[in-house]
């Protein structure tokens, strides 16, 4: 963390503690996330899917030590920022039960995994294209508006934070293992497609007068456990191919955000690095209080993950916290801790 960093963290983190404890109130209205299992809390869990992660060992050390459909052992990095901005509780997955009443006015989350920038990557397993999600979040506008009136709703849709965090199904699990794309298309020109569809979701949030929008980059995919087993060639270390087209999307997606922010006037979009974040956890656990970071703790820690992360899985870890990665994609809730504090300080722009 550079010194800048660490300033503003402490400057959040003082700005947070006078609001929440003097006021009980977050920092911003609403909270609504978009995206893929990175931040999908349960919306697969009731979908037609096997994309799902609402069983054990998911959620065992979740406040609840129940599984709700996170694909994580604990908190998403979404579930830290959202307690760091004061909020009670995690914006509840749009479909499922909980997404009723009074409790959507400090927002929802419709994010699904195995959803992407690409529309035929959610069709492909199942999940709620960013187009749909899209949909509901209209849906819940129009929910806001009954509740409170327009005027209050409008300024609860331009004070509150949009999260969107996608692009690792898009790759990991659709262009480099579908030949109807990674032949027709570079991994260049695909990016450019995803980075397309990211701008017109931007486009779209902001004429529904969302000004506030945060956007993760592509993490290291390369050093994913499961693409390491996938297309590592045998061999244990980070995938450098994946790693550079990783970098170079990420280098598109920044390019287009700063061109939306300069077109669109009144909109903050800030880009979240968890690209050089998660490669430090991964190259230098030690530093970080990590010990394992090539292996995820569920099953063989090499592969598994949704269905095959489960009960019965041979050689889960009895403790994930030493532990980058969680089962083959997705990071454990240590490791999400680290990440959303790194997003909290970059996001401090959002929050005034
Ligand atoms: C995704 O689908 C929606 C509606 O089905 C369509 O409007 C949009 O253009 C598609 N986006 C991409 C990137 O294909
Ligand atoms: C985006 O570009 C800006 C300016 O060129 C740079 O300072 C920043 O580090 C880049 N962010 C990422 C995530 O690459
Ligand atoms: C889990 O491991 C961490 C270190 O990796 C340790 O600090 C903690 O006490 C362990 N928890 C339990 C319940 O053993």
């Amino acid at each position: 963390m550079g010194l800048s960093g660490s300033v503003l963290g402490f400057i959040l983190v003082v700005a947070v503690s006078f609001f929440c404890v003097a006021h009980g109130d977050p920092l911003v209205p609403a909270l609504c996330i978009f995206g893929d299992s990175v931040v999908d809390v349960g919306n697969n869990n009731n979908l037609q899917t096997l994309i799902k992660a609402n069983f054990l060992p998911y959620g065992r050390d979740f406040v609840t030590h129940r599984p709700t459909g996170r694909f994580c052992n604990g908190k998403l990095a979404t579930d830290f920022a959202a307690e760091y901005l004061g909020f009670a509780s995690y914006p509840p997955a749009y479909l499922s039960q909980d997404a009723k009443g009074k409790i959507l006015l400090a927002g929802a989350n419709f994010a699904s995994a195995s959803s992407g920038f690409y529309n035929k990557t959610a069709k492909l397993y199942g999940a709620i294209t960013l187009a749909q999600q899209v949909e509901y979040y209209k849906e819940w506008q129009n929910k806001v508006v009954e509740m409170v009136g327009k005027a209050r709703a409008n300024a609860i849709f331009s004070g509150s934070i949009h999260l969107l965090s996608a692009g690792s199904s898009d790759f990991v699990q659709n262009y480099y293992i579908n030949p109807l794309l990674n032949i027709f298309y570079s991994p260049d020109r695909f990016s450019d497609i995803l980075v397309q569809s990211y701008s017109t979701f931007v486009q779209n949030l902001y004429g529904l007068g969302v000004r506030k929008i945060g956007v993760t980059t592509l993490p290291p995919t390369g050093c994913l456990p499961a693409a390491i087993t996938l297309f590592g060639s045998g061999s244990n270390r980070c995938v450098v191919r994946l790693n550079g087209d990783a970098i170079s999307f990420n280098n598109k997606l920044n390019s287009t955000s700063q061109d939306l922010q300069s077109r669109l006037p009144g909109l903050k979009l800030v880009v979240f690095d968890i690209y050089q974040p998660l490669l430090g956890l991964i190259t230098k656990p030690t530093d970080n209080g990590f010990f394992e970071s090539r292996k995820g703790c569920c099953g063989t820690g090499t592969l598994e993950t949704s269905v095959l992360c489960n009960e019965r899985s041979i050689g889960t870890c009895s403790n994930a916290t030493g532990y980058v990665f969680w089962d083959g994609f997705h990071p454990s809730e240590s490791a999400n801790q680290i990440l959303a504090q790194d997003l909290l300080e970059k996001g401090v722009s959002l929050i005034s």
